[in-house]
């Protein structure tokens, strides 16, 4: 074997998998994922290495031969949870010095972060930012090896497209087409940690949706922190466009949903693109953070309320079911009541199907951290709560529009409400409640809804498209 055969990863893998087959049992990993769908899909590919080495998975710490946090940073409040739960392990490894504790992810990039971890949390194994998950084998035979501490913040710009997958669910399915972000909005963490934008080959990402659709996925969502960029970053590679559209030209009966957009970059191509699509679900997750102009410029997001409102009338033009969700942020740096009025006024006018609704979170590093023109707690929960109270009844009102009309769902799992109950997710991506057989996950339904409310739909099955 040459040195490059030796270092290869399924090399290092396999031995890993004969270090760890030492233990006397099968090994048994708790991988625990925070923060965005990214993550999630960053977390299939650890467990798919995880289980090329000979790990089985248990959802409780307690039993885990090895326990991995993939960690996000995009607010304080979410990295707090993390250190508690790090900290909570403590007592497990003290009796059993042999487990491994991993973390890993978005908070881990920051060297600050690193820096407690090294200092505080002395049984934690093995540190590393987003970008190293491809090197995870290597620093566990490293820790495995020598018993010291792995720590990296190491970024790999390279992209591995070769790690295998243990996927958390056999109907529906992730796929990252690019990775990191280049927009630096001015409170946003993201760049820092995850990088530059890189965008996988249009070659690759069309053969894995192929190969989910042959293995019998149905509902693909595409995933990206700003995928209207993707392919600008590789010369003569297909805009985000034109990769909708040929994944939409591909045969099988599957949808395809993607997220996230920036208004900046969400072109009347796609919206169109979307428009005249079989596949390409009426689904559209466009945050648009703030109501005012001057919050937006604050906030280097190169639009305006104007251009928002803009895209947003272009894409219920072309689509009238599309269903419009938005992320919003409430107290940032030099928030006045009138900007605050400005998001009130922005969301009456456009009246989101959903929202997602942040309190502005200071993140040590960027621009907006530094601003000396912060906005008071109190405050900030004020305008928290009549962001909540103005949304609540649009929320309802949209879904009420629903009630009485047919809608074909892709039906995921039993009811986490009620486990009488299957969900089925429509187009637009609302989830519908409605009495069914088991067997009917996996397959596209023709559902009536009987029942509105402000955070969920109940339905009754009116036809099974695919027995
Ligand atoms: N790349 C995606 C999402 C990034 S993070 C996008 O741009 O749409 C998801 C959401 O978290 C953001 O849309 C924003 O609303 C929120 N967010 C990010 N940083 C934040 C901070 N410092 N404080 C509060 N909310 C924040
Ligand atoms: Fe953060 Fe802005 Fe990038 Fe989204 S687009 S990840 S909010 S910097
Ligand atoms: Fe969090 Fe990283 Fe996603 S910071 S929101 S896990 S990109």
């Amino acid at each position: 074997m040459d040195n490059q055969d030796k270092n290869s990863r399924p090399a290092v893998m396999e031995r890993v998998r004969l270090l760890t087959r030492a233990m006397g049992h099968r090994p048994l990993a708790c991988v625990r994922t925070y923060g965005c769908q990214q993550n999630v899909a960053d977390s299939e590919r650890i467990s798919g290495m995880l289980s090329c080495m000979g790990y089985d998975f248990t959802d409780r710490t307690e039993e885990a031969d090895l326990v991995l946090f993939n960690t996000c940073a995009v607010r304080e409040h979410a990295e707090l949870k993390v250190f508690g739960n790090v900290g909570a392990l403590k007592g497990l490894k003290a009796a059993r010095p042999d487990m491994l504790i991993i973390l890993c992810g978005c908070m881990m990039q920051q060297e600050t972060v690193q820096q407690q971890i090294r200092s505080k949390y002395t049984h934690v194994d093995i540190v590393f930012g987003p970008s190293m998950i491809p090197e995870l084998p290597s620093m566990m035979e490293e820790a495995l090896i020598t018993r010291n501490r792995v720590f990296t913040r190491r970024e790999r710009p390279e992209i591995a497209e070769d790690l295998p997958i243990v996927r958390e669910s056999a109907h529906k399915a992730w796929v990252t087409v690019m990775y990191g972000c280049n927009n630096f909005c001015t409170y946003c963490i993201v760049p820092y940690v995850r990088g530059r934008e890189r965008s996988r080959a249009s070659a690759e990402i069309l053969k894995e949706v192929q190969e989910l659709v042959r293995s019998g996925y149905r509902d693909i969502t595409l995933l990206g922190q700003n995928v209207n960029s993707y392919g600008k970053d590789l010369e003569g590679e297909m805009d985000f466009s034109d990769l909708l559209a040929a994944i939409d030209r591909m045969d099988g009966d599957f949808w395809i949903r993607f997220t996230t957009s920036h208004p900046k970059d969400c072109s009347r191509k796609l919206l169109d693109t979307m428009a005249a699509s079989r596949k390409i679900c009426h689904q559209l997750q466009l945050p648009f953070q703030s109501g005012s102009d001057v919050i937006l410029k604050a906030m280097n997001r190169h639009y305006t309320a104007e251009d928002y409102y803009g895209l947003i009338e272009y894409a219920r033009r072309v689509m009238p079911d599309v269903v419009v969700t938005s992320d919003v942020i409430v107290g940032f740096p030099g928030e006045t009541e009138k900007d605050f009025q400005r998001t009130l006024d922005l969301i009456e006018k456009v009246r989101f199907d959903n929202l997602y609704t942040f309190l502005y979170s200071k993140r040590t590093g960027t621009r907006a951290a530094a601003a000396e023109n912060q906005i008071d707690e109190e405050v900030k929960k004020e305008r928290f709560n009549r962001l909540l109270a103005a949304q609540h009844p649009i929320c309802l009102a949209k879904n009420k529009e629903m009630e009485g009309r047919d809608y074909t769902v892709y039906v995921e799992s039993v009811s986490k409400n009620n486990p009488e109950c299957l969900s089925g997710k429509t187009s637009g991506g609302k989830t519908i409640d409605f009495p069914g057989d088991a067997a009917l996950i996996g397959q596209f339904c023709k559902v009536t809804v009987t029942r509105a409310k402000s955070w969920s739909l109940d339905g009754r099955l009116k036809e099974c498209q695919h027995d």
